[in-house]
């Protein structure tokens, strides 16, 4: 489950560790088993907060998102009318295509939902790391900038900026790259002594274009995604924790335990505070050394109960009682003295930390990022995410935009949508018969996951229809792809008049068009 308060603690979300490059963010996006994910990641099952979403997206409900970070603090913002944000940012390697385009609905349907949404061109990612001229790059970046205000998108209300032209967005990066190394590099990404020091900024600059949206005011923050890009939400995640001034944990006594200890440690403080107010009726709380008496005869199973022990014997009569405590990370002096004044209530004081007896969590949450803020720190949260699938390729396989018949470009001609749809791969049987006997496979047929993630549109019961005629055999390949073929016609014909209307709302934003840049693109990948 997903720890509901911050992890400042660091502990549970390091992004090194994660040497497995399944999910690589320069490879081919294909993810052969999405269930990896849930277990080797640690990426958590979208299901499971979807029923905390106020109206969500066909997306959601398709299942078409199918994992997250932390999202169920942006839905808890969303449906409260707290503040919160969505950013993404697209590669302008080549032409957006109709897998762009779920990220295009989703930042949409965000800023549809009251978000702070921001849409990027990484510029400096596919200059550096993909080896793109600036010259390409500027026609690249027109593309997915008309298709997102095409599709909804209101750059009024939102910002749509580009990395190279965003100068607090690369300050920004600068100061992370001082909580970032070269061993993590290595690590999470694979870098090598190949690797150059321009693609090495592109990632710090990744990693504060997730958090630039918290630069003014801390607040819950989407980032949808594809899953390859995980590591990166991992490593901001990680990166936002490490800048902050306090870290917050809960404790029992002066000396620090990790979350299994502390369980075990909650068991005997229940078990013991029970027991005292029934024999005596004092409130004197337990001490360290009757917990770890009640452990040792209670607790034999438990595969920490010995490091627990040993550390409450040290501690001996020290009193057990249940505290917040403030860890002094990267606080000034100033702001760790700022923090003792402003703890309210009963209290003691260490050298690098401080306990509260009387905040709950969240108060302290709360104080130690407001101390933060006013001392010139940045009181990050930690950024949230959402995974989508990847589109299967209309050809079979993967969708890649080096391969034109496996997607369909948003600028495509609509006569060319319409008979790339109608020669996809289907889930079809070898002959009508067939399919009449025994249906059609519409869970692998790239022809049903067009009407699922995009042609169906917001209508479910039509969306059903098709997969429910699809495998019931009553739906035949032949006119199921000239229906899906007509619609992809029709949808792109639209968009592209959308297009033409974004052209002038492009025109008057503050977005930097052409680069005023020369040089030669990195050549990695
Ligand atoms: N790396 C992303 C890609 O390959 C692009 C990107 C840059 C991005 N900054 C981002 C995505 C911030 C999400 C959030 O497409
Ligand atoms: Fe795919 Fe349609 Fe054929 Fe079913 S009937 S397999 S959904 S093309």
């Amino acid at each position: 489950m997903t720890d509901e308060t911050e992890a400042t603690d660091g502990g549970s979300d390091t992004a090194a560790g994660a040497d497995d490059l399944a999910l690589d963010p320069w490879g081919s996006s294909t993810v052969s088993d999405y269930r990896k994910l849930f277990e080797e990641f640690g990426i958590e099952e979208f299901e499971e907060v979807l029923p905390g979403v106020p109206d969500p997206h066909y997306l959601m409900r398709r299942g078409v998102i199918f994992g997250h970070r932390e999202y169920d603090r942006v839905a808890r913002a969303m449906a409260n009318d707290e503040p919160f944000a969505a950013l993404s940012g697209f590669m302008p390697t080549g032409d957006p295509h109709i897998g762009h385009k779920l990220v295009f609905d989703e930042l949409i349907w965000h800023q549809e939902q009251g978000g702070d949404t921001y849409g990027l061109i990484a510029d400096l990612e596919a200059h550096s790391a993909r080896g793109i001229s600036w010259e390409e790059i500027d026609e690249h970046a027109r593309n997915y900038l008309l298709s997102l205000i095409a599709l909804g998108f209101d750059p009024e209300e939102g910002e749509l900026y580009r990395q190279a032209d965003n100068t607090e967005v690369r300050d920004l990066a600068f100061e992370l790259g001082s909580k970032a190394n070269f061993s993590e590099f290595q690590a999470i990404y694979g870098f090598g002594g190949d690797t150059s020091i321009s693609h090495m900024q592109s990632v710090v600059t990744q990693m504060a274009d997730i958090l630039y949206p918290q630069l003014a005011e801390p607040k819950p923050t989407v980032i949808p995604v594809g899953p390859d890009q995980d590591p990166h939400v991992r490593f901001a995640r990680d990166l936002a924790a490490r800048l902050r001034y306090f870290g917050i944990t809960e404790a029992f006594a002066s000396f620090e335990v990790d979350p299994d200890e502390r369980g075990l440690l909650s068991r005997a403080y229940e078990a013991l505070s029970r027991d005292g107010s029934a024999d005596d009726g004092s409130d004197e709380p337990p001490r360290c050394e009757d917990a770890a008496d009640w452990l040792e005869t209670n607790q034999q199973e438990s595969p920490v109960r010995e490091s627990v022990v040993g550390k409450l014997r040290a501690a001996g009569k020290e009193p057990l009682r249940p505290r917040v405590r403030f860890l002094d990370r990267n606080a000034t002096d100033e702001a760790f003295e700022a923090l003792i004044e402003a703890v309210e209530g009963d209290k003691r004081v260490f050298d690098e930390h401080v306990d509260s007896f009387d905040l709950s969590r969240p108060e302290a949450e709360e104080l130690a990022r407001e101390i933060e803020i006013d001392h010139g720190g940045y009181g990050f949260m930690l950024p949230s995410s959402i995974y989508h699938r990847f589109m299967t390729g209309l050809t079979g396989g993967k969708m890649s935009s080096s391969i034109p018949a496996s997607h369909i470009s948003l600028l495509d001609d609509p006569e060319e949508g319409y008979e790339k749809v109608k020669a996809a791969t289907t889930g079809g049987r070898e002959t009508a018969e067939l399919q009449r006997e025994l249906g059609g496979e519409a869970d692998d047929c790239p022809v049903y996951e067009l009407y699922a993630y995009l042609l169906a549109g917001d209508d479910d019961e039509f969306a059903t229809r098709v997969y429910d005629e699809c495998v019931g055999g009553e739906r035949l390949c032949g006119g199921c792809k000239e229906q899906a073929a007509e619609l992809m016609r029709e949808f792109l014909t639209e968009h592209q008049e959308k297009r033409e209307e974004a052209e002038e709302i492009l025109e008057d934003l503050d977005v930097e068009l052409e680069a005023e840049r020369r040089g030669v693109p990195g050549d990695e990948h």
